[in-house]
């Protein structure tokens, strides 16, 4: 087999890359390690930038995000019972889609199937060869059969633990990381939000985060130790725990209700530098993470593939080098500033295990966020997603 692009992994960055690849004229085929149905019951994102937003409309798959998506204009910050309310329309003319990165996929694959573009699911030990050189090539097994794809460029969109970044050499790449003591804890029920919009909330008890994915459908997330089991989660110790960190309006307005999905999610920092490595192309999750907490993983991943595309079709249609040559150094520019961003809201809403002057800089920082009318635009223009 042979293609221009060979990508590994369907996850939204792959999903995306490929489609805006085929709006270029360029061939790929995405190789997939697990099913589409797996793949379709991860649940993650719920916060999309208008960068993204865009990004799905020019591969024509918007239709559905734009009839269920929930538009939204502002967020909440609850701060020891306190709320407080960023106005993102107001602070930067910008707003942010609420809707579930399980949507997006599933808008994203059946946007490929219509165009009879080729994914193959269940493929099992992927290596990547030859990258270095001008005809790299991918290998993979499918019901223990070994297949080949040659091709002129690989994109490493398999995420954080994928196959891609760990096929460079290490003395190649370079990596930061910073690990959080504590996880997210969430839950995603068939109830009806707390509130219109989202309410991340600091606590002494822990942080908490109320979103949503519909006008019916809630999810919740509390801050946990890294040791916690989601099985001594049951239902009601969630909602109980949930309950003691809001404030009171919230805890009054709170529909409980069975979880469909709990789950447990350690935070962490991480970028791997470079993003280019000859041929091979790294894309998403794959070479960088960012702690949930600023809503930034899933708009990165789209905002890599963007540059991407436009490097690869650079390439393909005007035999020019320089968007492939600057791809790393754009798309890590952006990332760094995303990982800022994750990191000091993470540190800022978070209990955290340091000193007590610690404590009172969270508080000090969150006064200045709320009373400066520059530090809530720099917020809500990070929080929507700064411009290319
Ligand atoms: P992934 O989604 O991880 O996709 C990679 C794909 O590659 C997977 O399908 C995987 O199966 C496949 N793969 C892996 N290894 C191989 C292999 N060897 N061979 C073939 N295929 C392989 N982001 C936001 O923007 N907003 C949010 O509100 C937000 N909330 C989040 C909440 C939680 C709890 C979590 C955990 C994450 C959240 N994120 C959020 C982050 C977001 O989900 C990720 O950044 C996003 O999924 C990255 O997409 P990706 O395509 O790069 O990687
Ligand atoms: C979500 O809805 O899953 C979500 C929303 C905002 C975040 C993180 C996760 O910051």
């Amino acid at each position: 087999m042979r293609t221009q692009v060979a990508i590994i992994g369907a996850g939204p960055a792959g999903l995306l890359l490929g489609q805006l690849l085929q709006k270029h004229g360029i061939d790929n085929i995405i190789l997939e390690r697990h099913t589409g149905d797996y793949v379709l019951s991860r649940i993650r994102a719920g916060v999309i930038e208008q960068v993204a937003v865009d990004l799905l409309d020019e591969v024509g798959v918007g239709a559905r995000m734009h009839r269920e998506g929930l538009v939204h204009d502002g967020t909440q910050i609850c701060v020891d019972g306190a709320r407080h309310r960023i106005d993102f329309k107001a602070l930067t003319g910008k707003t942010v889609m609420v809707y579930g990165q399980t949507e997006i996929t599933k808008d994203l694959m059946d946007g490929r199937a219509a165009v009879g573009a080729p994914t193959i699911y269940d493929a099992q030990d992927v290596a990547l060869h030859d990258f270095s050189a001008e005809r790299p090539r991918v290998t993979y097994r499918v019901d223990g059969a070994t297949h080949e794809i040659e091709c002129d460029f690989i994109a490493g969109c398999d995420g954080s633990h994928g196959v891609a970044r760990q096929s460079v050499p290490a003395g190649a790449i370079l990596s930061y990381e910073r690990v959080y003591p504590f996880g997210w804890l969430g839950l995603l029920s068939d109830t009806p939000p707390v509130s219109q919009e989202l309410i991340y909330v600091r606590h002494p008890r822990g942080f908490a985060l109320c979103s949503m994915r519909s006008p019916t459908r809630s999810r919740y997330y509390i801050q946990c130790s890294l040791a916690e089991d989601v099985e001594a989660w049951p239902d009601a110790r969630f909602w109980d725990e949930l309950k003691l960190r809001l404030d009171g309006e919230a805890r009054a307005c709170l529909v409980t209700g069975p979880a469909i999905e709990k789950s447990i999610a350690p935070l962490r920092s991480f970028v791997a530098e470079p993003m280019r490595f000859g041929r091979l192309l790294l894309a998403g999750d794959a070479c960088h993470i960012v702690p949930p907490t600023g809503a930034k993983g899933l708009n990165l991943a789209a905002s890599d593939v963007r540059y991407l595309a436009l490097a690869l079709a650079e390439h393909y249609h005007e035999k020019s080098a320089a968007g492939l040559e600057h791809y790393s150094a754009r798309a890590l520019a952006r990332v760094w500033k995303a990982e800022r961003f994750s990191w000091w809201m993470t540190t800022l809403l978070h209990a955290l295990p340091g000193s007590a002057f610690d404590h009172k800089m969270q508080l000090a920082e969150l006064d200045y966020l709320f009373g400066s009318h520059a530090a809530a635009t720099a917020f809500a223009e990070n929080y929507v997603g700064l411009p290319f």
